[in-house]
This record gives structure tokens, sequence and C-alpha cells, in this order.
């Protein structure tokens, strides 16, 4: 069975979140199955993630948007590290930049993602068995391949679609329809939605079968989905919540290179605290205190513009019992507002940007996560901190809700309703409890560190639903 997962982010090579890492590790975790071949499509950027290529083009040719004539390349990573073979397509303009997102024409660059990656199956004749689409941006794809003549080679081929997160549907004006393929025109009704093109009601009405990354995430999306809860009610036959799992060769205590220093279960209570001892060093913190700490980006959907108030009513209501370190970007907001509270408080520290390694730093070193989202359809930080030994406080939405349970029901992190400030330091305040009765905390790290978030499952369950 052959798959073609298409996507605009693959870790290690293009990370925005946590798209890149399920994308960069289901396709290697499928491919350990017997007869399966799963491979990545992705757009080319400029600037590789932390990745260096070693490449050839396999393909060149020409696909028309509109009255332009885009030149389309497709090239193959010749390094066999991933897991996968990887695809990107390069089309000088559109799909040769350093970020995925954040450009005025993102509807030409996904456009021409969709087309590009189709025009190219179908001149190398190359009919995959699936073609998984992630997100909205290749949202477009089950219908172009069943409603487009140019494509006519490849009708029939199942489609999967994967929503990563509802709250992006990538809607376009109308008159964007001059920039699609040709297709047939009787069709137009299956790419609208409330009077717009919009890519993910049109991934749900055409593709064979969608899935969310969770499912308490799909049942959330029957009752409140920006307008699509009837749509998704409509093809509910069709819609499976699969939960994402976590790529336990990267994320590996025991062996990630990106630590100060490595530890196991065996050892966690002891080296675990040399990681905090460093990380508190550098951030001038007190290792004598509760570590809480929150890596994300800085959207209200994250829950992000709640953090200025948590920080400083959690240190004042404690009179400064615990240390709190944010590393995220985004909003620019409250970007500003958290580098202020850095000069402050001295039990706080921010660091603004994209730093991966950092990331991993922090899951090694904080003793409880901070995850105040309102919209989670998943979430993999939960995951990666409990692999850690680090202590998950949530919110009860979505993937969180179907991943962390609380300690008082036998869990393995703190819940709460609602992610309003009060609730959230209402948690803090347990979590400082927790940390000082220590039998309990270790209690905690050590059975985190036990639960089995592996792939393979969830790569099965994929699997399954492909061959149904
Ligand atoms: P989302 O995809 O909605 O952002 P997820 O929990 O699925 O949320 O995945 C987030 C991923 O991005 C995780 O791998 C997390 O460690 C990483 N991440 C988010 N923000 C940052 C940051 N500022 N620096 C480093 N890693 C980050
Ligand atoms: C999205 C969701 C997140 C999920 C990730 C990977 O970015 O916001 O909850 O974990 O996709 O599926």
């Amino acid at each position: 069975m052959t798959i073609y997962h298409l996507s605009t982010e693959c870790y290690p090579i293009a990370k925005v979140g946590g798209l890149a890492d399920v994308v960069g590790a289901l396709p290697k975790y499928q491919n350990k199955i017997e007869g399966v071949d799963a491979k990545v499509v992705m757009p080319w950027y400029n600037k590789p993630f932390i990745y260096e290529h070693n490449f050839e083009v396999v393909f060149d040719g020409f696909i028309h948007q509109g009255q332009n004539m885009l030149q389309v390349q497709v090239i193959k990573e010749k390094t066999d590290v991933l897991g996968f073979e990887l695809y990107m397509v390069k089309i000088p303009g559109l799909l040769d930049r350093e970020n995925p997102y954040g450009y005025q024409d993102e509807n030409f660059q996904f456009l021409a993602f969709q087309h590009g990656v189709l025009h190219w199956l179908t001149a190398m004749q190359i009919r995959p068995d699936v073609l998984h689409c992630h997100d909205y941006h290749t949202g477009l794809v089950p219908f172009m391949v069943e409603h487009c003549p140019e494509f006519s080679f490849l009708k029939g081929v199942k489609t999967i679609g994967t929503i990563h997160n509802g709250e992006y549907q990538g809607m376009m004006q109308w008159d964007m329809i001059q920039y699609m393929p040709a297709f047939d025109h009787y069709k137009w009704g299956l790419l609208d939605w409330n009077g717009f093109i919009n890519p993910l009601a049109c991934m749900i009405k055409c593709s064979h079968a969608f899935t969310t990354v969770s499912e308490g995430y799909l049942e959330e999306l029957f009752i409140s989905f920006k307008g699509l809860e009837s749509l998704v009610r409509e093809e509910f036959s069709k819609a499976y919540g699969i939960i994402n799992g976590i790529d336990n060769d990267v994320w590996n205590p025991e062996t990630d290179s990106m630590l100060d220093y490595n530890y196991s279960i065996k050892n966690v209570l002891k080296i675990k605290k040399k990681n905090k001892e460093k990380l508190c060093k550098e951030y001038d913190l007190n290792p004598d205190l509760p570590l809480f700490a929150f890596i994300g980006r800085f959207a209200t959907e994250k829950g992000a513009d709640l953090l200025p108030d948590v920080v400083w009513r959690s240190i004042k209501q404690t009179y400064g019992a615990l240390n709190i370190i944010i590393l995220g970007s985004g909003n620019a907001y409250i970007e500003n507002k958290l580098q202020e509270l850095n000069y402050v408080y001295a039990n706080f520290a921010s660091d603004i940007g994209y730093k991966e390694y950092l990331s991993h730093k922090i899951y090694a070193s904080a003793d409880f996560l901070l995850m105040p989202s309102r919209v989670e359809p998943c979430g993999l930080n939960q995951m990666y901190a409990m692999r850690y030994g680090t202590v998950p406080v949530v919110s009860y939405t979505g993937g969180l809700k179907d991943t962390v349970k609380d300690i008082s029901t036998g869990g393995s992190g703190l819940n709460f309703t609602y992610p309003g400030v009060d609730d959230i330091i209402h948690a803090i305040t347990r979590g400082i409890d927790i940390y000082n009765q220590q039998k309990i905390m270790n209690d905690l790290i050590l059975s985190n560190m036990k639960f089995d978030f592996a792939w393979e499952k969830s790569a099965e369950k994929y699997i399954n639903l492909y061959k149904k």
C-alpha cells in the first residue's frame, strides 16, 4: 500500500508546530508495518529548519495558475535517515520561501502546492493507493482528484483528510476560482461554504474519510467548529478521531542530544534536577522552587493572552513560592507584556522566539508544564512533558482531555475545567502543594515517564482506516 502524505510542515525540515512533528513521525512508523510504503510531499523551503538537504531534482514541468505559467520542480531528498521518502515541490516565487506561513498571497501559494503535486503525480503516472491530506492547505486535493479533468489519471484514488486545527479553514473569495485547475463547473457547491471557497469544508465533503487528531476534539467539533458544525454532523459517518503519538526516537530524555544531562526512569530523580539547576542559573531563577513552564504559540486558542495575568497573580498570591518560565512567540502584545515582566519579577523569565533546543531543555527541567488552551485538537507538549518526567497542568479540552487525567482520579496531571486566570492559579497552587510532598511528586514523575504514547498504535489505526 502506497501512501502520500501531503503537508506544509514536516520535522526536521520545516516546523511551526505539532503538524510538523506528526508528519515527520507518522509515515516513519507506518513504514514499520509490513506492506506499507508511506512518503511525504511538502513545499520546498529555502531555509530548512534543523536539517541540511542532500537532494536531486526528479521532475521539471509547468502548471497554469490563471494567466500565469509556473515552473514546478519536484526535489527528492537523497539521504534515507528520515524513515520515509521525502519530496519537495519548488515553484519559483511561491514555493521557495523561508517559512511556511505568514505571506499575503498564501492562497496562491497553497493552490500552487496542491496543483503542483497532482500535476507531478499525473505526469509521472504515479497512482498512490492513498493521498493523505493534512489541514486546509491540502484540503482541495480530494476535490481536484475527482473533479478536475487534468488529473483524471488519479480519479478514484482514495483520499483522507486530517484536521489538525479546525480554527484555520483557509477561506477564499470566489474570485480565486480563476486560479484553480479547470473543473466540472456544476460541482462548484463542493467548494462552497457560506459564500466562500472553504478548503477545510471541501476536504470534509470530498475526502473518503476525515480524521481529527483526538476523539475528544471530534466530539467538540459536532458542537462548535467555527460554522462547520452542521457539516461534520452531516458527514459523521466518515469521521474518525485518532490520537497523535509522539516520536520516541526524537523525544527520549536518555538520548536527546539537546539536553545538558541525559536521564532515564532509573535516575530521573537525581539527574532531572541537574537540568533544572542549569536552566535556572541561565535564567536567574531559584532552583529550590517548583518550576512551571509554558511552551507554545502566543495565540488565544492556546490561552496565551492569560499568561501575563497568570504570572503576576500567581507570584503575588503564593508570595513567590514558584518560578515560571515561558518560551514562545506570536501575538506582539503578549510578547511585549511578557518581556516587561522579566524586569519586574525575579521568579519569572520569558524567552521570545522559536527555539527547538530550548524547548527540549525546558521539558527536561520543569516540574510542571502549563497548557491553558481554549482549543487543543490534540496537543503534543503534554505528552513530551510526561515523557520527560514533567507534570502537565492542562485545561479540560480536546486532546488534553484524552491524554491527561487529574491526579485526584489517579491520573498523571492537573486539570482545570475553565481556562480562566482564577482556575489556572488554583491548579498552580495544587501543583505547588504536590511539589512540597516529595513522595507524591516523585511517584508522579516516575509514573508519567512510564506512559506509552508511542506512535505504533495510531499508525496502525490509520492503516486500518485506509484499508476500510
Ligand atoms: P500546536 O501545533 O498547536 O502549536 P502542539 O502541542 O501540537 O501545538 O505542538 C507544538 C510543537 O511545537 C511542540 O513540538 C512544541 O515543543 C513546539 N513549540 C511550540 N512553540 C515553540 C517554541 N517557541 N520554541 C520551540 N518549540 C516550540
Ligand atoms: C495542531 C493542533 C495541536 C495538534 C497538532 C498536531 O497544530 O493545534 O493540538 O497537536 O496540530 O496534530
